[in-house]
This record gives C-alpha cells, sequence and structure tokens, in this order.
C-alpha cells in the first residue's frame, strides 16, 4: 500500500544495466522494498554479483539475465525469461548506458563505429526493451517504465561526448512519447537525469583527486552523487506513489544544472 513499508510489494521489476553502480543499488533497494527483480547485465560476474546479494538478504526474488541491450535477441530473451521466471512484469528500468570520454569526442573526432556502438547501448536498448516489455507490462494492468537521461543532454560542455549526449537528448522525446501512447493501458514513463554519480562508470575519470575536486567544486551541494541518491528516486518512479506523475524528466545532480 502507498507509504507503508515495503513500497514495491508484489511488483516485478526489470533492470538493464543492475551489475554495477546505479542499477545495482536500484535492484537492491528494489528488492528491499518487496519487489522481485529481474538483474539484465552484458557482464555475467558483476550482474551474479548483484543477484547473490540480494538472495542472501532477501531470498530468491532475484534472477540473473546475461545480454546485451544493443541486441534486440538478446533483449527478446532476457525479458521473456524474467516473465517466464516471475510470472509478470510491472517495472522497466532502463538504466544501462556508456560513457566513453576516449572514444566518444566531439561529432569531429568520433567514429562511426564508436558513434553507432554508443547509440546501440544507450537509446536502441531502451527501444528494445520497450519493444518486448511493454506489451508485457499491458498484461499486468500497467506499469513504470524509468529512462535514464543524464545533465549532459541538458546543457553543452567544451569537453564532449557528442554521441552520448545525442542519445540521452533523443532519450527524452522518446520518454514523452511512450508516455502519451500508452497512458491509456496506465502505463506511466518518466526520465531522469543524473548529475556526475560516484559509480565505475565515472571511476577512472575522477580517480585524480585534482579532477575529484573540481568536480566536486563545480556542484552547488559540494559532493559527487551515490548511487543510492538515484535508487531512491527510481524507486519513487517504480511505486505507486509516484502514479499521477508520467512524461516528467526529473534533474538529480546536486544543484549542477540550476546554476
Ligand atoms: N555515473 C554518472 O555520473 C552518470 C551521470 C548521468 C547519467 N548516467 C547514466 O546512468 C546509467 C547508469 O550509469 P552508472 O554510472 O551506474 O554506470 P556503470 O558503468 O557503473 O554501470 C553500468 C552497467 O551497465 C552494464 N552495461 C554496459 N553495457 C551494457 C550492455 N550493452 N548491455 C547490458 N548491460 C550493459 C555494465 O556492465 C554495468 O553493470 C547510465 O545510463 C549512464 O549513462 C550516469
Amino acid at each position: 500500500m502507498v507509504g507503508q513499508g515495503k513500497r514495491l510489494q508484489d511488483k516485478v521489476a526489470f533492470i538493464t544495466g543492475a551489475g554495477m553502480g546505479q542499477g545495482r543499488e536500484a535492484a537492491i533497494l528494489f528488492a528491499e522494498h518487496g519487489a522481485k527483480v529481474i538483474v539484465a547485465d552484458i557482464n555475467a560476474e558483476a550482474g551474479q554479483e548483484t543477484v547473490e546479494e540480494i538472495r542472501q538478504r532477501w531470498g530468491d526474488v532475484a534472477l540473473f539475465v546475461q545480454g546485451d541491450v544493443g541486441v534486440e535477441q538478446d533483449v527478446q530473451r532476457m525479458i521473456a525469461t524474467g516473465v517466464q521466471r516471475f510470472g509478470r512484469l510491472h517495472i522497466l528500468y532502463n538504466n544501462a548506458g556508456v560513457l566513453w570520454k576516449d572514444r566518444d569526442r566531439s561529432v569531429t573526432e568520433t567514429t562511426e563505429e564508436n558513434w553507432d556502438r554508443v547509440m546501440a547501448i544507450n537509446l536502441k536498448g531502451t527501444f528494445f526493451t520497450c519493444k518486448y516489455g511493454i506489451p508485457e507490462l499491458i498484461k499486468s494492468g500497467g506499469g513504470s517504465i524509468i529512462n535514464v537521461g543524464s545533465v549532459s543532454a541538458l546543457l553543452g560542455f567544451e569537453l564532449p561526448q557528442d554521441a552520448y549526449t545525442a542519445s540521452k537528448g533523443a532519450l527524452i522525446s522518446l520518454t514523452k512519447s511512450l508516455a502519451i501512447q500508452f497512458a491509456r493501458y496506465n502505463i506511466r514513463a518518466n526520465i531522469i537525469h543524473p548529475g556526475i554519480i560516484d559509480t565505475p562508470m565515472q571511476a577512472k575519470y575522477i580517480a585524480d583527486p585534482q579532477v575529484r575536486d573540481a568536480f566536486i567544486r563545480s556542484i552547488p551541494l559540494r559532493r559527487l552523487g551515490t548511487p543510492r541518491d538515484i535508487a531512491y528516486l527510481a524507486l519513487y518512479l517504480a511505486s505507486d506513489e509516484s502514479s499521477y506523475m508520467t512524461g516528467a524528466e526529473l534533474v538529480i545532480d546536486g544543484g549542477f544544472t540550476a546554476q
């Protein structure tokens, strides 16, 4: 029941990129709140670790499915396997993404191959999960789609990752289209725009203390975000507490874009 104890009781969630970082933290928090969790990741070791941690704490409520979100057959299989195991699907959390600062730079420098691969993971992955996930949400009587953008989709930066930025920008438009199309099925679609979050994705870029400090100084709340900061927002969007929210963009960045 809304606002009480376990906020996702009897819900089934499919979370991509749940082996590490924000996806992993959300998988753990969702399980703590009563959800069954389908942990999807390309990295088998990481995905299995997430499932193992959940099983140790809350029992047999998580399943690992391995695959590449940029490959249609993989996504179809991962969703089918998860639905077979847990019977239904209510939450699609399209979290998997890549930020390749070394290979994804300005349009004048990026190769077509790198551009296409970033788009395949960050944008086409969400297309595929929606293609196979939405029919399952409809069968369940509705659900919540959580897409993951970035503050990079809202601002330009002097050191660009143009494929990343374009993929995240496209997700904003896709989210609104999904919200309108599927509202009649009681399916909501919203997008989260994280700021700089301390996850494996950022680890190698913030390993240098000077770079880390410079990032921190650029954030009004004077700290990096944590996976838990984002997981709490995702928990709200996944739960019925947000049942009147759809088509929304939620910035969660310590005030970075408000400056
Ligand atoms: N960390 C940040 O500062 C930040 C900021 C804004 C937005 N984001 C977005 O948040 C989301 C999560 O980021 P994170 O920081 O937790 O990243 P992360 O790199 O720490 O974790 C990403 C997970 O996705 C998995 N993954 C990568 N490619 C995949 C593929 N092709 N198929 C399936 N799984 C795949 C990885 O194995 C990993 O477990 C991403 O969409 C990212 O773009 C992150």
